[in-house]
């Protein structure tokens, strides 16, 4: 059986940064409060010409650049995300188009903030059966599209970004080693978006009543975020045979730093063993884990077999951990530029879209 490595990894993070100091100027907030409260400082959101499939694009082709693969090598992309660009196509279709990705298959994952680990653990199972050779596995959101700018509680905890993995078929053992998820749908109401979808269509009355934002219930998502940081890493743990000694880094989804603490606390480790970055961007839902991730390997902190543990939690409620020994780029000949194929990508795109406008002509001629 083959073993799913991370062989790439990218990140994108828009360029404007929204401080805390410029939050309390729109709400009743500040500086310190959210701090102490968060750990956040600033957060980077979304130019007017940022998507989620942009941000995706943008870190897909440094995940692409690390592992040295073309995005036509591709044969699978998973997008994990809670703001697709639309109900469908899928966000991941987007992205294939714009990589020229020609024969990947693509489909977006929503578990909210899991969706990183569950779609981590979807590409590495579909490599580990020997089914596909390689997958691009991504976290992308825009949530300051969907956040209310005049609601504290919400407002001062998001922001956009986007983070991608290459994931590659080896004999060489390591790689994803296991992967634990769970769900509890019973507390769903704790942090929604209801607006949009099937129950909640798009009207005004939605608009008025605000359906169209994020909704949440900090406290209760709080408790129940410390509860499960810690149970869901030993469970990854026990299910790779792995013991805590033997694991170099912690990798949460950067929520709130009181969280991780808490699940610091929980598993007795220090908090030096956990990789944090939320002060500098927020909570990016599916893009936390990745970012933070790409952050660490270029500071050089992730090494070449160290052990981690990925773990996350979100809306659902869904959690879940992934157990992973970190081998890097698998050596290969010569230099590709995925970038490139961004042109061949959209050339494609327009001689697909001129060829069915013909075949269409055609057919309608033949009725
Ligand atoms: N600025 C200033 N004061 C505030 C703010 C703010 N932004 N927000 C709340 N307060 C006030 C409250 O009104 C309250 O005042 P009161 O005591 O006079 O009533 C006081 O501060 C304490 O408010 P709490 O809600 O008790 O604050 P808490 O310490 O619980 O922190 C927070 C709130 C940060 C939202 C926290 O509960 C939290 O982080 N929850 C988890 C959220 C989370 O991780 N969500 C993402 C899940 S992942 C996904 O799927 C997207």
């Amino acid at each position: 059986m083959p073993y799913a490595h991370i062989t790439g990894w990218g990140m994108a993070a828009p360029e404007p940064i929204l401080t805390n100091e410029a939050l309390s100027k729109m709400v009743d907030t500040n500086d310190t409060w959210i701090r102490e409260r968060t750990g956040i400082r600033e957060r980077r959101i979304a130019r007017e010409s940022d998507f989620t499939s942009t941000l995706a694009v943008t870190a897909s082709l440094k995940a692409l650049k690390v592992a040295n693969l073309r995005p036509t090598d591709i044969d699978l992309i998973i997008c994990a995300t809670s703001t697709p660009e639309y109900m469908f196509p899928a966000t991941a279709c987007l992205i294939q188009d714009q990589l020229g990705a020609s024969k990947a298959g693509a489909f977006d994952l929503l578990a909210a903030c899991s969706g990183f680990i569950y779609a981590l653990n979807m590409g590495a199972q579909a490599i580990r059966s020997g089914s596909i050779k390689s997958a691009l596995v991504i976290g992308s959101e825009t949530l300051s599209r969907f956040v209310n700018w005049k609601d504290r509680n919400t407002c001062i905890l998001f922001g956009d970004g986007a983070g991608a993995f290459v994931l590659q078929a080896s004999e060489r053992p390591g790689g994803v080693l296991s992967a634990v998820m769970h769900s509890d749908g019973s507390g769903g109401n704790l942090l929604t978006l209801e607006g949009g979808g099937s129950r909640y269509p798009a009207s005004e009355t939605t608009v008025h009543e605000g359906r169209h934002y994020i909704q949440m219930d900090g406290k209760e998502v709080f408790r129940f975020a410390t509860r499960v940081m810690a149970s869901a890493t030993m469970e990854a743990l026990d299910a790779a045979g792995l013991t805590m000694d033997e694991i170099r880094w912690i990798v949460p989804h950067q929520a709130n730093i009181r969280i991780i603490e808490a699940a610091a606390r929980g598993l007795k480790l220090p908090m030096d063993r956990f990789v944090v970055n939320l002060e500098r961007y927020g909570n990016t839902s599916t893009a936390s884990i990745p970012i933070a991730m790409v952050e660490s390997l270029e500071k050089g902190q992730i090494k070449p077999g160290d052990k981690l543990v990925m773990v996350g939690f979100g809306a659902g409620l869904t959690w879940g951990a992934l157990a992973a020994e970190w081998t890097g780029p698998i050596p290969s000949k010569g230099h590709v530029h995925p970038e490139q194929y961004r042109a061949f990508g959209r050339l494609r795109s327009y001689v697909r879209r001129a060829i069915r406008f013909i075949e269409g002509l055609l057919y309608r001629r033949e009725l």
